[in-house]
């Protein structure tokens, strides 16, 4: 399909129209498909000719940039068997031989015979109950599925300082992040809206991410309780 803008919110309005509906128990909160069109050109800006990881892609970003943006490539690793259905079924219906989409649960290690890639893109859990630590696994493994010298892009709450949550938890993520050799290098803030959320009018700030360090390291461990990985 063309780049188009309008070509770009059309198609992005009919991948998000057919996306199962979201599980709120995988904290499952749909973008929408405006945040959707505007995001896929600066994602594939940022990504260039990078191989892209997704952990969880409930809202189809993959679909929108591999359609969107044929040189990409990139690999979905999701939980939740309705949205690898989804996402295959639109790799069928668009021939997007540059979308690749594999079962994983974020609590396991990857499979050792992951081939990892140049870049990330996560919208983890925004983990308002559990001091952030669904963001720290996904960062995690996000790090686990890249090399060393990878660029990623984070998308979570970080304007909104009226909820206490969202202060604490972006000064644990700045720790993280730190601690991981990963530096802020862009944030557009309020990006992304999304329909479903717990907090009404909730957005999401995309930031950009680069490792300039990567002999730091801090891993997270396996969740002791798994669902410790939500809210
Ligand atoms: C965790 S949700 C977060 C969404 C985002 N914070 C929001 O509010 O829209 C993002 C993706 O992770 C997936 N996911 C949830 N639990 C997972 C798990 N245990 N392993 C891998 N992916 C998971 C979801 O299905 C979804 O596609």
């Amino acid at each position: 399909m063309s780049g188009d803008n309008r070509d770009v919110r059309r198609l992005a309005r009919q991948i998000a129209s057919s996306r199962p509906s979201p599980d709120p128990t995988l904290e499952q909160f749909h973008m929408t498909h405006e945040s959707m069109a505007n995001q896929v050109p600066d994602l594939a800006n940022f990504m260039g000719d990078r191989t892209v990881v997704f952990i969880g892609d409930d809202d189809h970003l993959s679909v929108l940039l591999s359609a969107t943006q044929p040189a990409t490539h990139s690999t979905v690793l999701e939980y939740d068997d309705r949205i690898i259905e989804s996402i295959l079924s639109w790799k069928d219906q668009l021939g997007l031989d540059n979308l690749t989409v594999a079962k994983y649960d974020v609590r396991n290690p990857l499979p050792a015979d992951f081939t990892r890639c140049g870049a990330f893109c996560i919208n983890p859990p925004y983990s308002s109950k559990t001091e952030a630590f669904g963001i720290k696994l996904w960062l995690s493994r996000a790090l686990d599925a890249t090399e060393e010298e990878c660029i990623g892009v984070m998308f979570l709450p970080t304007e909104q300082w009226g909820l206490a949550w969202v202060a604490k938890n972006h000064l644990i993520v700045q720790d993280y992040l730190g601690d991981n050799g990963l530096i802020v290098v862009r944030v557009e803030p309020e990006r992304q809206a999304y329909v479903h959320t717990h907090d009404e009018g909730l957005a999401s700030s995309t930031l950009y991410l680069m490792r300039v360090d990567p002999t730091r390291r801090v891993h997270v461990p396996t969740p002791e309780i798994p669902d410790a990985i939500y809210r």
